[in-house]
């Protein structure tokens, strides 16, 4: 049965079928529809459906001119479960957040797999990309497709494929990223290399999910574990009165033995703050704390108290308190250049300054009015535009994103007071505050 999937993928007649067209299915749906496979999309939001039905994007930096032309090529996206019996891959793309304990929620991934199962069929392959904790692929959906009577790596196939992505980095595309693919069994494996292997430059086989699965895990809690190393670096250093900035660009210039990480004002996006925590869950079902995750995690997420204090002694510098004082905050967005906003350190920051008294406003080229989040206070705000006069109206301009499309010198030329989270400002200033 594989031999005859095998050759569908080859001659790309098999029907590709992606669930959840958000920040990994939309620029995944676009890769397949590139390489000439027709492509159905699945989602359970029936406004994104109607908006890729009708050719436009909703992500700022996919053009709705793809999404148009991969309509062109046959793709469609659909709110109807029941048509997955029509495809021939089913990839899985659905969050997987933390819930409120801090604990993963995988109810979208389940939700989304036991919705499909009454209409899979033999002869599919479906790979999971979901960041999770290894295991989840053999646990929990391997099960429920065993279900429906089929036998996974004869009459049906099973991989974990995790995503990687730097979304507003134009120097990777999702063709060029190397993918890693680990499946139930050597034939599902085997079946997800030939798939990936149409539309990914380089594909990474493992030996199992598993081990899939904990390499995507490990990807970001290097990167969670690197970024809190070198915030609690950033407040030695601010003591000595010594600048990190400075000192990390002068050790990257070692040409081995040495990776770059910076400093901010707490982590962002949909992966770093979240990802670890998954693995320390699954890692206490087998009696092992993951310390340095718990230690990086709370040295990350105290960044944005951190911030406030360094506010706050910069305005009682100049004689005046958070309470009443007018601060702008720029760059919303969770990193530079790009729209999103999933975990904005930016957001607790405002939270914390509105708390205080402060009159919060912002400026994001990004995004020009403030979105409804999940778990957050909402700001009824739209951005700023930033002029001579706007910018020198605020007590404190508060760099929270260092966006490039930001006039660093004229915000320095007009700014009563700049606190700088990002290291922006190398030479010092009287208006200028590192933090
Ligand atoms: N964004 C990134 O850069 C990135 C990078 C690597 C891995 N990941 C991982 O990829 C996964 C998806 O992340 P994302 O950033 O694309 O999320 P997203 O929120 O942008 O997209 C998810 C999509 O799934 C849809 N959805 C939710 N529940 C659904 C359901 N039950 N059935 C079908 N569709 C459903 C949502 O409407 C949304 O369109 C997560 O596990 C994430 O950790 C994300």
């Amino acid at each position: 049965m594989h031999a005859e999937l095998t050759a569908k993928i080859m001659d790309r007649s098999a029907v590709i079928g992606i669930v959840g067209l958000g920040y990994v299915g939309l620029p995944l749906m676009l890769r397949f529809s590139e390489e000439g496979f027709k492509v159905l999309g699945f989602d359970i939001d029936e406004s994104k459906v109607e908006a890729l039905n009708a050719g436009q994007s909703y992500i700022e930096h996919i053009p709705g001119g793809k999404i148009a032309e991969a309509r062109q090529t046959g793709f469609a996206a659909t709110t109807d479960f029941s048509r997955a019996a029509e495809v021939d891959v089913l990839i899985l793309c659905v969050p997987t957040p933390l819930d409120k304990h801090r604990e993963p929620d995988l109810s979208f991934v389940l939700n989304t797999t036991d919705a499909l199962v009454p209409y899979l069929r033999t002869g599919q392959l479906l790979s999971l990309e979901s960041t999770t904790f290894p295991g989840t692929t053999e646990e929990e959906l391997r099960p429920r497709v065993e279900s429906r009577g089929f036998t996974v790596g004869e009459d049906f196939f099973l991989v974990f494929s995790p995503e990687r992505e730097d979304p507003g980095n134009p120097d990777f595309t999702t063709r060029t990223i190397p993918k890693v693919c680990g499946g139930v069994t050597k034939t599902c494996l085997d079946v997800g290399v030939t798939l990936y292997s149409t539309v990914i430059d380089k594909v990474v086989p493992v030996s199992s999910t598993q081990a899939a699965e904990l390499t995507k895990l490990l990807e970001n809690i290097h990167r969670a574990v690197n970024i809190g190393l070198v915030n609690e670096m950033k407040i030695v250093a601010d003591k000595m009165g010594i600048d990190i900035h400075e000192v990390i660009r002068a050790a990257a210039t070692k040409p081995f033995g040495f990776v770059p990480y910076y400093p901010g004002p707490g982590l962002g996006g949909h992966c770093i703050p979240i990802d670890p925590f998954y693995l320390s869950w699954k890692a206490r079902e087998y009696g092992v704390n993951t310390r340095f995750i718990e230690l990086a995690g709370e040295i990350n997420s105290s960044m944005p108290d951190y911030v406030i204090g360094k506010v706050t002694a910069a305005l009682n510098a100049q004689q005046k308190a958070i309470n009443g004082s007018k601060v702008l905050v720029l760059g919303i967005a969770y990193k530079r250049n790009v729209d999103d906003m999933r975990e904005s350190p930016s957001v607790a920051i405002m939270e914390k300054l509105t708390e205080l008294g402060a009159s919060v406003a912002y400026s994001d080229p990004h995004v020009p009015v403030f979105p409804k989040l999940r778990d957050h206070a909402h700001f009824d705000l739209a951005s700023e535009a930033l002029t001579p006069q706007t910018i020198a109206g605020y007590d404190c301009l508060l760099l929270a994103t260092d966006h490039d499309d930001f006039d660093y010198a004229a915000l320095k030329q007009h700014a009563r007071l700049i606190v700088d989270t990002r290291g922006r400002y190398l030479e010092p200033a009287d208006n200028i505050v590192k933090s």
